[in-house]
């Protein structure tokens, strides 16, 4: 049947999300798949509505895409969709209660705070160890997140943060390096090692869609042991949150050599930019044959 790429959306991350579905689209129909692109946007009903399409590749980012929502409609209409289902999409979207989960089944994630008020600078700066990450919870692609050190940084950054979602994540920032490592069918591809030059303090926005001096390192750079480590660790979260077929977990590794997870996405960038597609190829498995073992899922 025919299979529509759902891409574009409202979302803070519409343009990357514009890019990564017209890569899938791109492969699908290289790949004979009949794919056409659906930009969606405004009410997601409208998407369930007299539908042309049997089946949907996913490549929407950010809320109203990968928090479930859009998850919760295509299963109440029938139609099988890729990715994580309903439960993990909305769970993984929000960084907090994620953290929650990791900790609730005894993985290691930075010690953190919600943060509801400004007033609460004071004392979350007395409570954790500076500098700090302050997230909005349910955002993606770095977008609002700032480094702090002080109680008066912190209360910037919180209005900063609390202007794109009422749910602010505070956490111990881990000075790195940070690994990507991502997941295809419940196995753990090659971990990607990430350093922003040093025009970024992390790897932000612009370090993942602009800059040409990002590094990224495959192999990973740590020894085979501690790899095997990583990718445990990464399928732990992607299997503890309840995702399906394919994600990227991100974790920060912190000098003592411990690592940390940060979060589990559910709709990973596809761009060419895009560290899946990397780690795939590493692997052997070209963004065509990844693109199709992603649908090919939807069908079971
Ligand atoms: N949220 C972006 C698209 C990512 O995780 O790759
Ligand atoms: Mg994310």
């Amino acid at each position: 049947g025919r299979v529509a790429v759902f891409m574009g959306g409202d979302s803070a991350e519409r343009e990357v999300s514009l890019k990564s579905g017209k890569a899938v689209l791109a492969a699908l129909i290289s790949a004979g798949v009949d794919a056409y692109a659906e930009d969606v946007q405004g009410c997601l009903l409208k998407t369930v509505d007299n539908p042309q399409f049997d089946r949907v590749f996913i490549a929407l980012h950010g809320r109203g895409g990968e928090d479930g929502t859009l998850q919760a409609i295509l299963s109440q209409a029938g139609i099988p969709y890729t990715g994580s289902e309903v439960l993990a999409s909305a769970l993984a979207m929000d960084k907090l209660r994620t953290k929650y989960v990791f900790e609730g089944c005894g993985l290691p994630t930075p010690k953190f705070r919600t943060m509801t008020s400004v007033d609460q600078a004071d004392q979350i700066i007395g409570e954790l160890r500076a500098p700090l990450s302050v997230k909005p919870s349910r955002e993606g692609s770095s977008i609002g997140i700032r480094k702090v050190h002080t109680a008066a940084e912190l209360a910037d950054a919180y209005e900063a943060a609390a202007a794109l979602d009422n749910l602010v994540l505070v956490e111990e920032w881990i000075e790195g390096p940070e690994f990507t490592v991502s997941l295809l069918q419940d196995q753990a591809l090659p971990a990607i090692g990430l350093s922003a030059s040093t025009e970024h303090v992390f790897y932000d926005y612009d370090a993942k869609y602009l800059a040409d001096d990002t590094r990224y390192q495959i192999p990973c750079g740590l020894a085979p042991e501690d790899e095997v480590r990583l990718q445990h660790l990464a399928l732990d979260a992607f299997r503890v949150v309840g995702c399906r077929t394919w994600g990227r977990v991100d974790i920060m590794q912190d000098s003592d050599g411990q690592f940390w997870l940060l979060e589990v996405n559910t709709v990973p960038g596809m761009t060419d930019h895009s560290l899946v597609p990397m780690a795939a190829k590493a692997a052997g498995i070209s963004f065509e044959e990844l693109v199709v073992r992603i649908l090919k899922d939807t069908l079971e």
